[in-house]
């Protein structure tokens, strides 16, 4: 029976990070990585406090920490794996970007008003109860503060998202490489937006980033933005 402490994102983006230390010169928010906006999205980011929900290796949190001059950025990853990946890839870039191992939702409730913007690509916010990430977020943020979020307009079955919040089992593997499952929310646009209105947030609007070629395991993106109010 596999432990429910397993870190199932030991394997995520080891390969990469063997062959590729460097700083990512672009930010993209699509599930290809290869189109759409970029950072602009999450607004003016000089001297600001930023925090990535769900960093992974910390690439994202890297570029804005060299390319937008952010007074800090805050890598956030329950992953151990991930949070040795991005501390090897980018300590040096400290103080502009801070690493740190945590749930995403203990975080967020352990700093309130601490962020300006808040941001996830395909992160904490694909992995975690919305109804308890989503509030926990609105905590942090700074009145004012805005959340951007890219994740899955549909499953990479090309099953359409749920009309509903809940979450459903996809595959995934242990350290040891056992199959096993995890919790993803794969969510319909509306359902975004009445979970985001009862977090506290308004102005929600949300875009649909096509997937730019076709194929298994291509998809759809959708970027979510809300702010806490004023
Ligand atoms: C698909 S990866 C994306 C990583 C990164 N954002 C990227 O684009 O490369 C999802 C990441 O979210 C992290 N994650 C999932 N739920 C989390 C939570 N509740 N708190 C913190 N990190 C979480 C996982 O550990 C994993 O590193």
């Amino acid at each position: 029976m596999t432990s429910s402490t397993a870190d199932l994102w030991h394997h995520y983006g080891c390969a990469r990070a063997t062959r590729d230390r460097t700083v990512p010169a672009t930010f993209s928010w699509s599930w290809g990585q290869d189109t759409g906006p970029g950072p602009e999205v999450l607004g003016h980011l000089t001297g600001r406090c930023v925090g990535d929900l769900g960093a992974g290796t910390a690439r994202h949190a890297a570029h804005l920490a060299v390319h937008h001059q952010p007074a800090e950025v805050t890598a956030v990853d329950a992953s151990p794996a991930q949070h040795a990946m991005a501390t090897d890839l980018y300590a040096h870039l400290a103080p502009r970007l801070r690493i740190v191992q945590s749930d995403a939702v203990s975080h967020l409730r352990a700093m309130p008003g601490a962020y300006d913007a808040l941001y996830s690509v395909f992160g904490a916010v694909d992995f975690t109860d919305p109804r308890e990430l989503l509030p926990a977020a609105a905590t942090s943020l700074k009145p004012g503060g805005h959340l951007v979020f890219a994740t899955l307009a549909h499953y990479l079955s090309g099953t359409p998202a749920q009309p509903d919040a809940v979450a459903a089992d996809i595959p995934a593997k242990t350290p040891d490489g056992e199959a096993t499952t995890m919790r993803r929310w794969v969510l319909q646009e509306h359902v975004w937006t009445k979970l985001l209105d009862e977090a506290g947030f308004t102005n929600i609007t949300i875009d649909v980033l096509p997937a730019t070629n076709s194929g298994p395991r291509t998809a759809d993106t959708l970027l979510v933005s809300a702010y806490h109010p004023s």
